[in-house]
């Protein structure tokens, strides 16, 4: 009871006195108030943080304060985020918002460690799937949410390779507080989650172009329109997304494990990740930072591209932006386009790509690529050792096995993998692994240089025949 009260007290404080929007650059620095509706800087141009003063946050002194149960039925017992609120506290206690989102699950994975080429006990996954629409993207949007509704939005949009959408959909349906509009590269996303969209209610313009050019195009029109953007751009949407990690923490036991690998699209998640960590350490609640990677699916890969091959850092705030124009516009000159079975990260210019390279930094990170086939044999590992996933997920786990083969991380080394959405997400997909069908392998799979699938679970086809049914379970059993 008494961490309840404190909690409560502290939230209702807890807002335009305590937090603010910086921006990400040093040498800018440029403040506005939360209420400020914006997406960059008005001096620069550059991304924008959400900043507290923590002087004035009384923040726990250790995280193990948030061991207390909260009480049945209040927004901290029923959000995993709102359970910590006391570590985002932009929005007052009673302006939060949920749908249940935050209450996933860190699961130790035996199965999958042997795949990866850890030692048994050591590889964790974080099962983000769980979340009320599927995905990770229900811990951003709950904060992107509750700080439209504080500013008093009515239409909120997005663009997205279909999980920022059926996210933003799930909140309007179930809350009635906003209307969606969502911006989908047409023939881009996957079934599970244009269906997720469609049945929410959300108005849906699929645009002739990919994640990128929707991204370009609901800049421009929520700008024009007045519309609330909730795409990772907005800062507080990444404020909801640190509490992934410190539900990884509490996973632990409060431990801070050595790597967190994650797989790489628009790089929000990376971003936060680095956030949390930083306030972490910063307000003396860890003692160090684990390392982070941060893994691209081959056929989209420009943090890849820019961090490992051209040398691009964040430099203390002061990163080369020469090298990332002259590669967009290599792109530009070959007109060439984000391509991966990974749909969900099939993108080419991540809009956190700034906020990355500082999490980069301060995380010690390193950045690896993997085929479509790397992503397919790991997600299908996941599936047969756990819950699950989507194939931009499992770029995650592949990604870890890469790490592990070249010695980067070792076999003793306690890892987390960030399983971003759940496997019904894209059923396409993994139907197209598992299949007898030849040529439906290679319509999905094949053209995308996907050539074997060796950790396929194909079905066993019998005809309507007791006998013959019962010696197909005594030769495959
Ligand atoms: N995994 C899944 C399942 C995703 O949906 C996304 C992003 C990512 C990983 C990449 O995360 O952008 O934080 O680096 N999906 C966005 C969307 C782009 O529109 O749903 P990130």
């Amino acid at each position: 009871m008494q961490q309840f009260l404190e909690a409560t007290i502290i939230s209702v404080s807890a807002q335009a006195d305590v937090a603010f929007q910086r921006c990400i650059l040093p040498s800018c620095g440029a403040t506005y108030g939360i209420e400020d509706v914006r997406v960059a800087c008005a001096r620069c141009g550059n991304l924008l943080d959400v900043a507290y003063d923590w002087q004035r946050v009384q923040s726990p002194s250790s995280l193990t304060a948030f061991d207390a149960a909260a009480i049945p039925g209040t927004v901290e017992a029923q959000s995993g985020v709102w359970r910590f609120h006391r570590l985002l506290p932009f929005a007052q206690r009673d302006q939060l918002v949920t749908i249940g989102e935050g209450r996933t699950l860190l699961q130790l994975a035996g199965k999958v460690a042997e795949f990866v080429g850890l030692k048994g006990g050591k590889l964790h996954l974080q099962y983000e799937g769980l979340n009320p629409s599927g995905s990770f993207k229900d811990n951003g949007m709950v904060a992107a949410f509750t700080h439209a509704r504080t500013v008093g939005a009515r239409r909120a949009a997005c663009a997205s390779t279909g999980n920022t959408s059926a996210s933003l959909a799930a909140y309007c349906s179930v809350t009635r507080l906003l209307s969606a509009v969502i911006f989908i590269g047409s023939g881009k996303i996957s079934y599970g989650k244009l269906s997720q969209a469609l049945d929410y209610g959300a108005l849906t313009i699929q645009i002739a172009g990919d994640f990128d050019d929707a991204m370009q195009r609901v800049r421009e029109v929520s700008q024009q329109l007045g519309i609330y953007l909730v795409n990772s751009v907005n800062p507080f949407r990444l404020e909801g997304q640190k509490t992934i990690m410190y539900r990884v923490l509490d996973g632990l036991r409060w431990e801070v494990p050595d790597w967190i690998v994650v797989p790489g699209g628009n790089l929000g998640n990376s971003s936060a990740f680095g956030k949390a960590f930083a306030e972490l350490q910063h307000l003396g609640l860890i003692d160090r930072l684990p390392r982070l990677a941060v893994i691209n699916a081959a056929g989209a890969n420009t943090l890849y591209e820019l961090y490992e091959k051209r040398g691009l850092r964040w430099n203390g705030g002061q990163p080369e932006t020469d090298v990332v124009d002259q590669y967009y516009g290599e792109l530009d000159r070959h007109q060439a386009k984000a391509s991966t079975i990974a749909s969900a990260i099939e993108i080419n210019r991540p809009v956190n790509l700034y906020k990355c390279l500082r999490a980069l930094e301060d995380m010690e990170g390193v950045v690896r690529e993997v085929t479509d086939q790397q992503i397919m044999d790991a997600k299908a590992q996941v599936g047969a050792g756990g819950l699950g996933c989507e194939p931009a997920s499992a770029a995650s786990v592949a990604g870890a096995k890469v790490l592990c083969d070249e010695g980067v991380i070792g076999p003793e080394e306690r890892v987390v993998c960030i399983l971003t959405g759940h496997q019904l997400k894209d059923p396409d997909a993994t139907v197209a692994y598992h299949t007898t069908d030849q040529e439906k392998f290679n319509q999905v799979l094949g053209r995308r240089g996907v050539k074997r699938a060796s950790y396929a679970n194909r079905a066993v086809a019998v005809s309507n025949n007791l006998e013959e049914i019962i010696r197909a379970i005594q030769l495959y059993s």
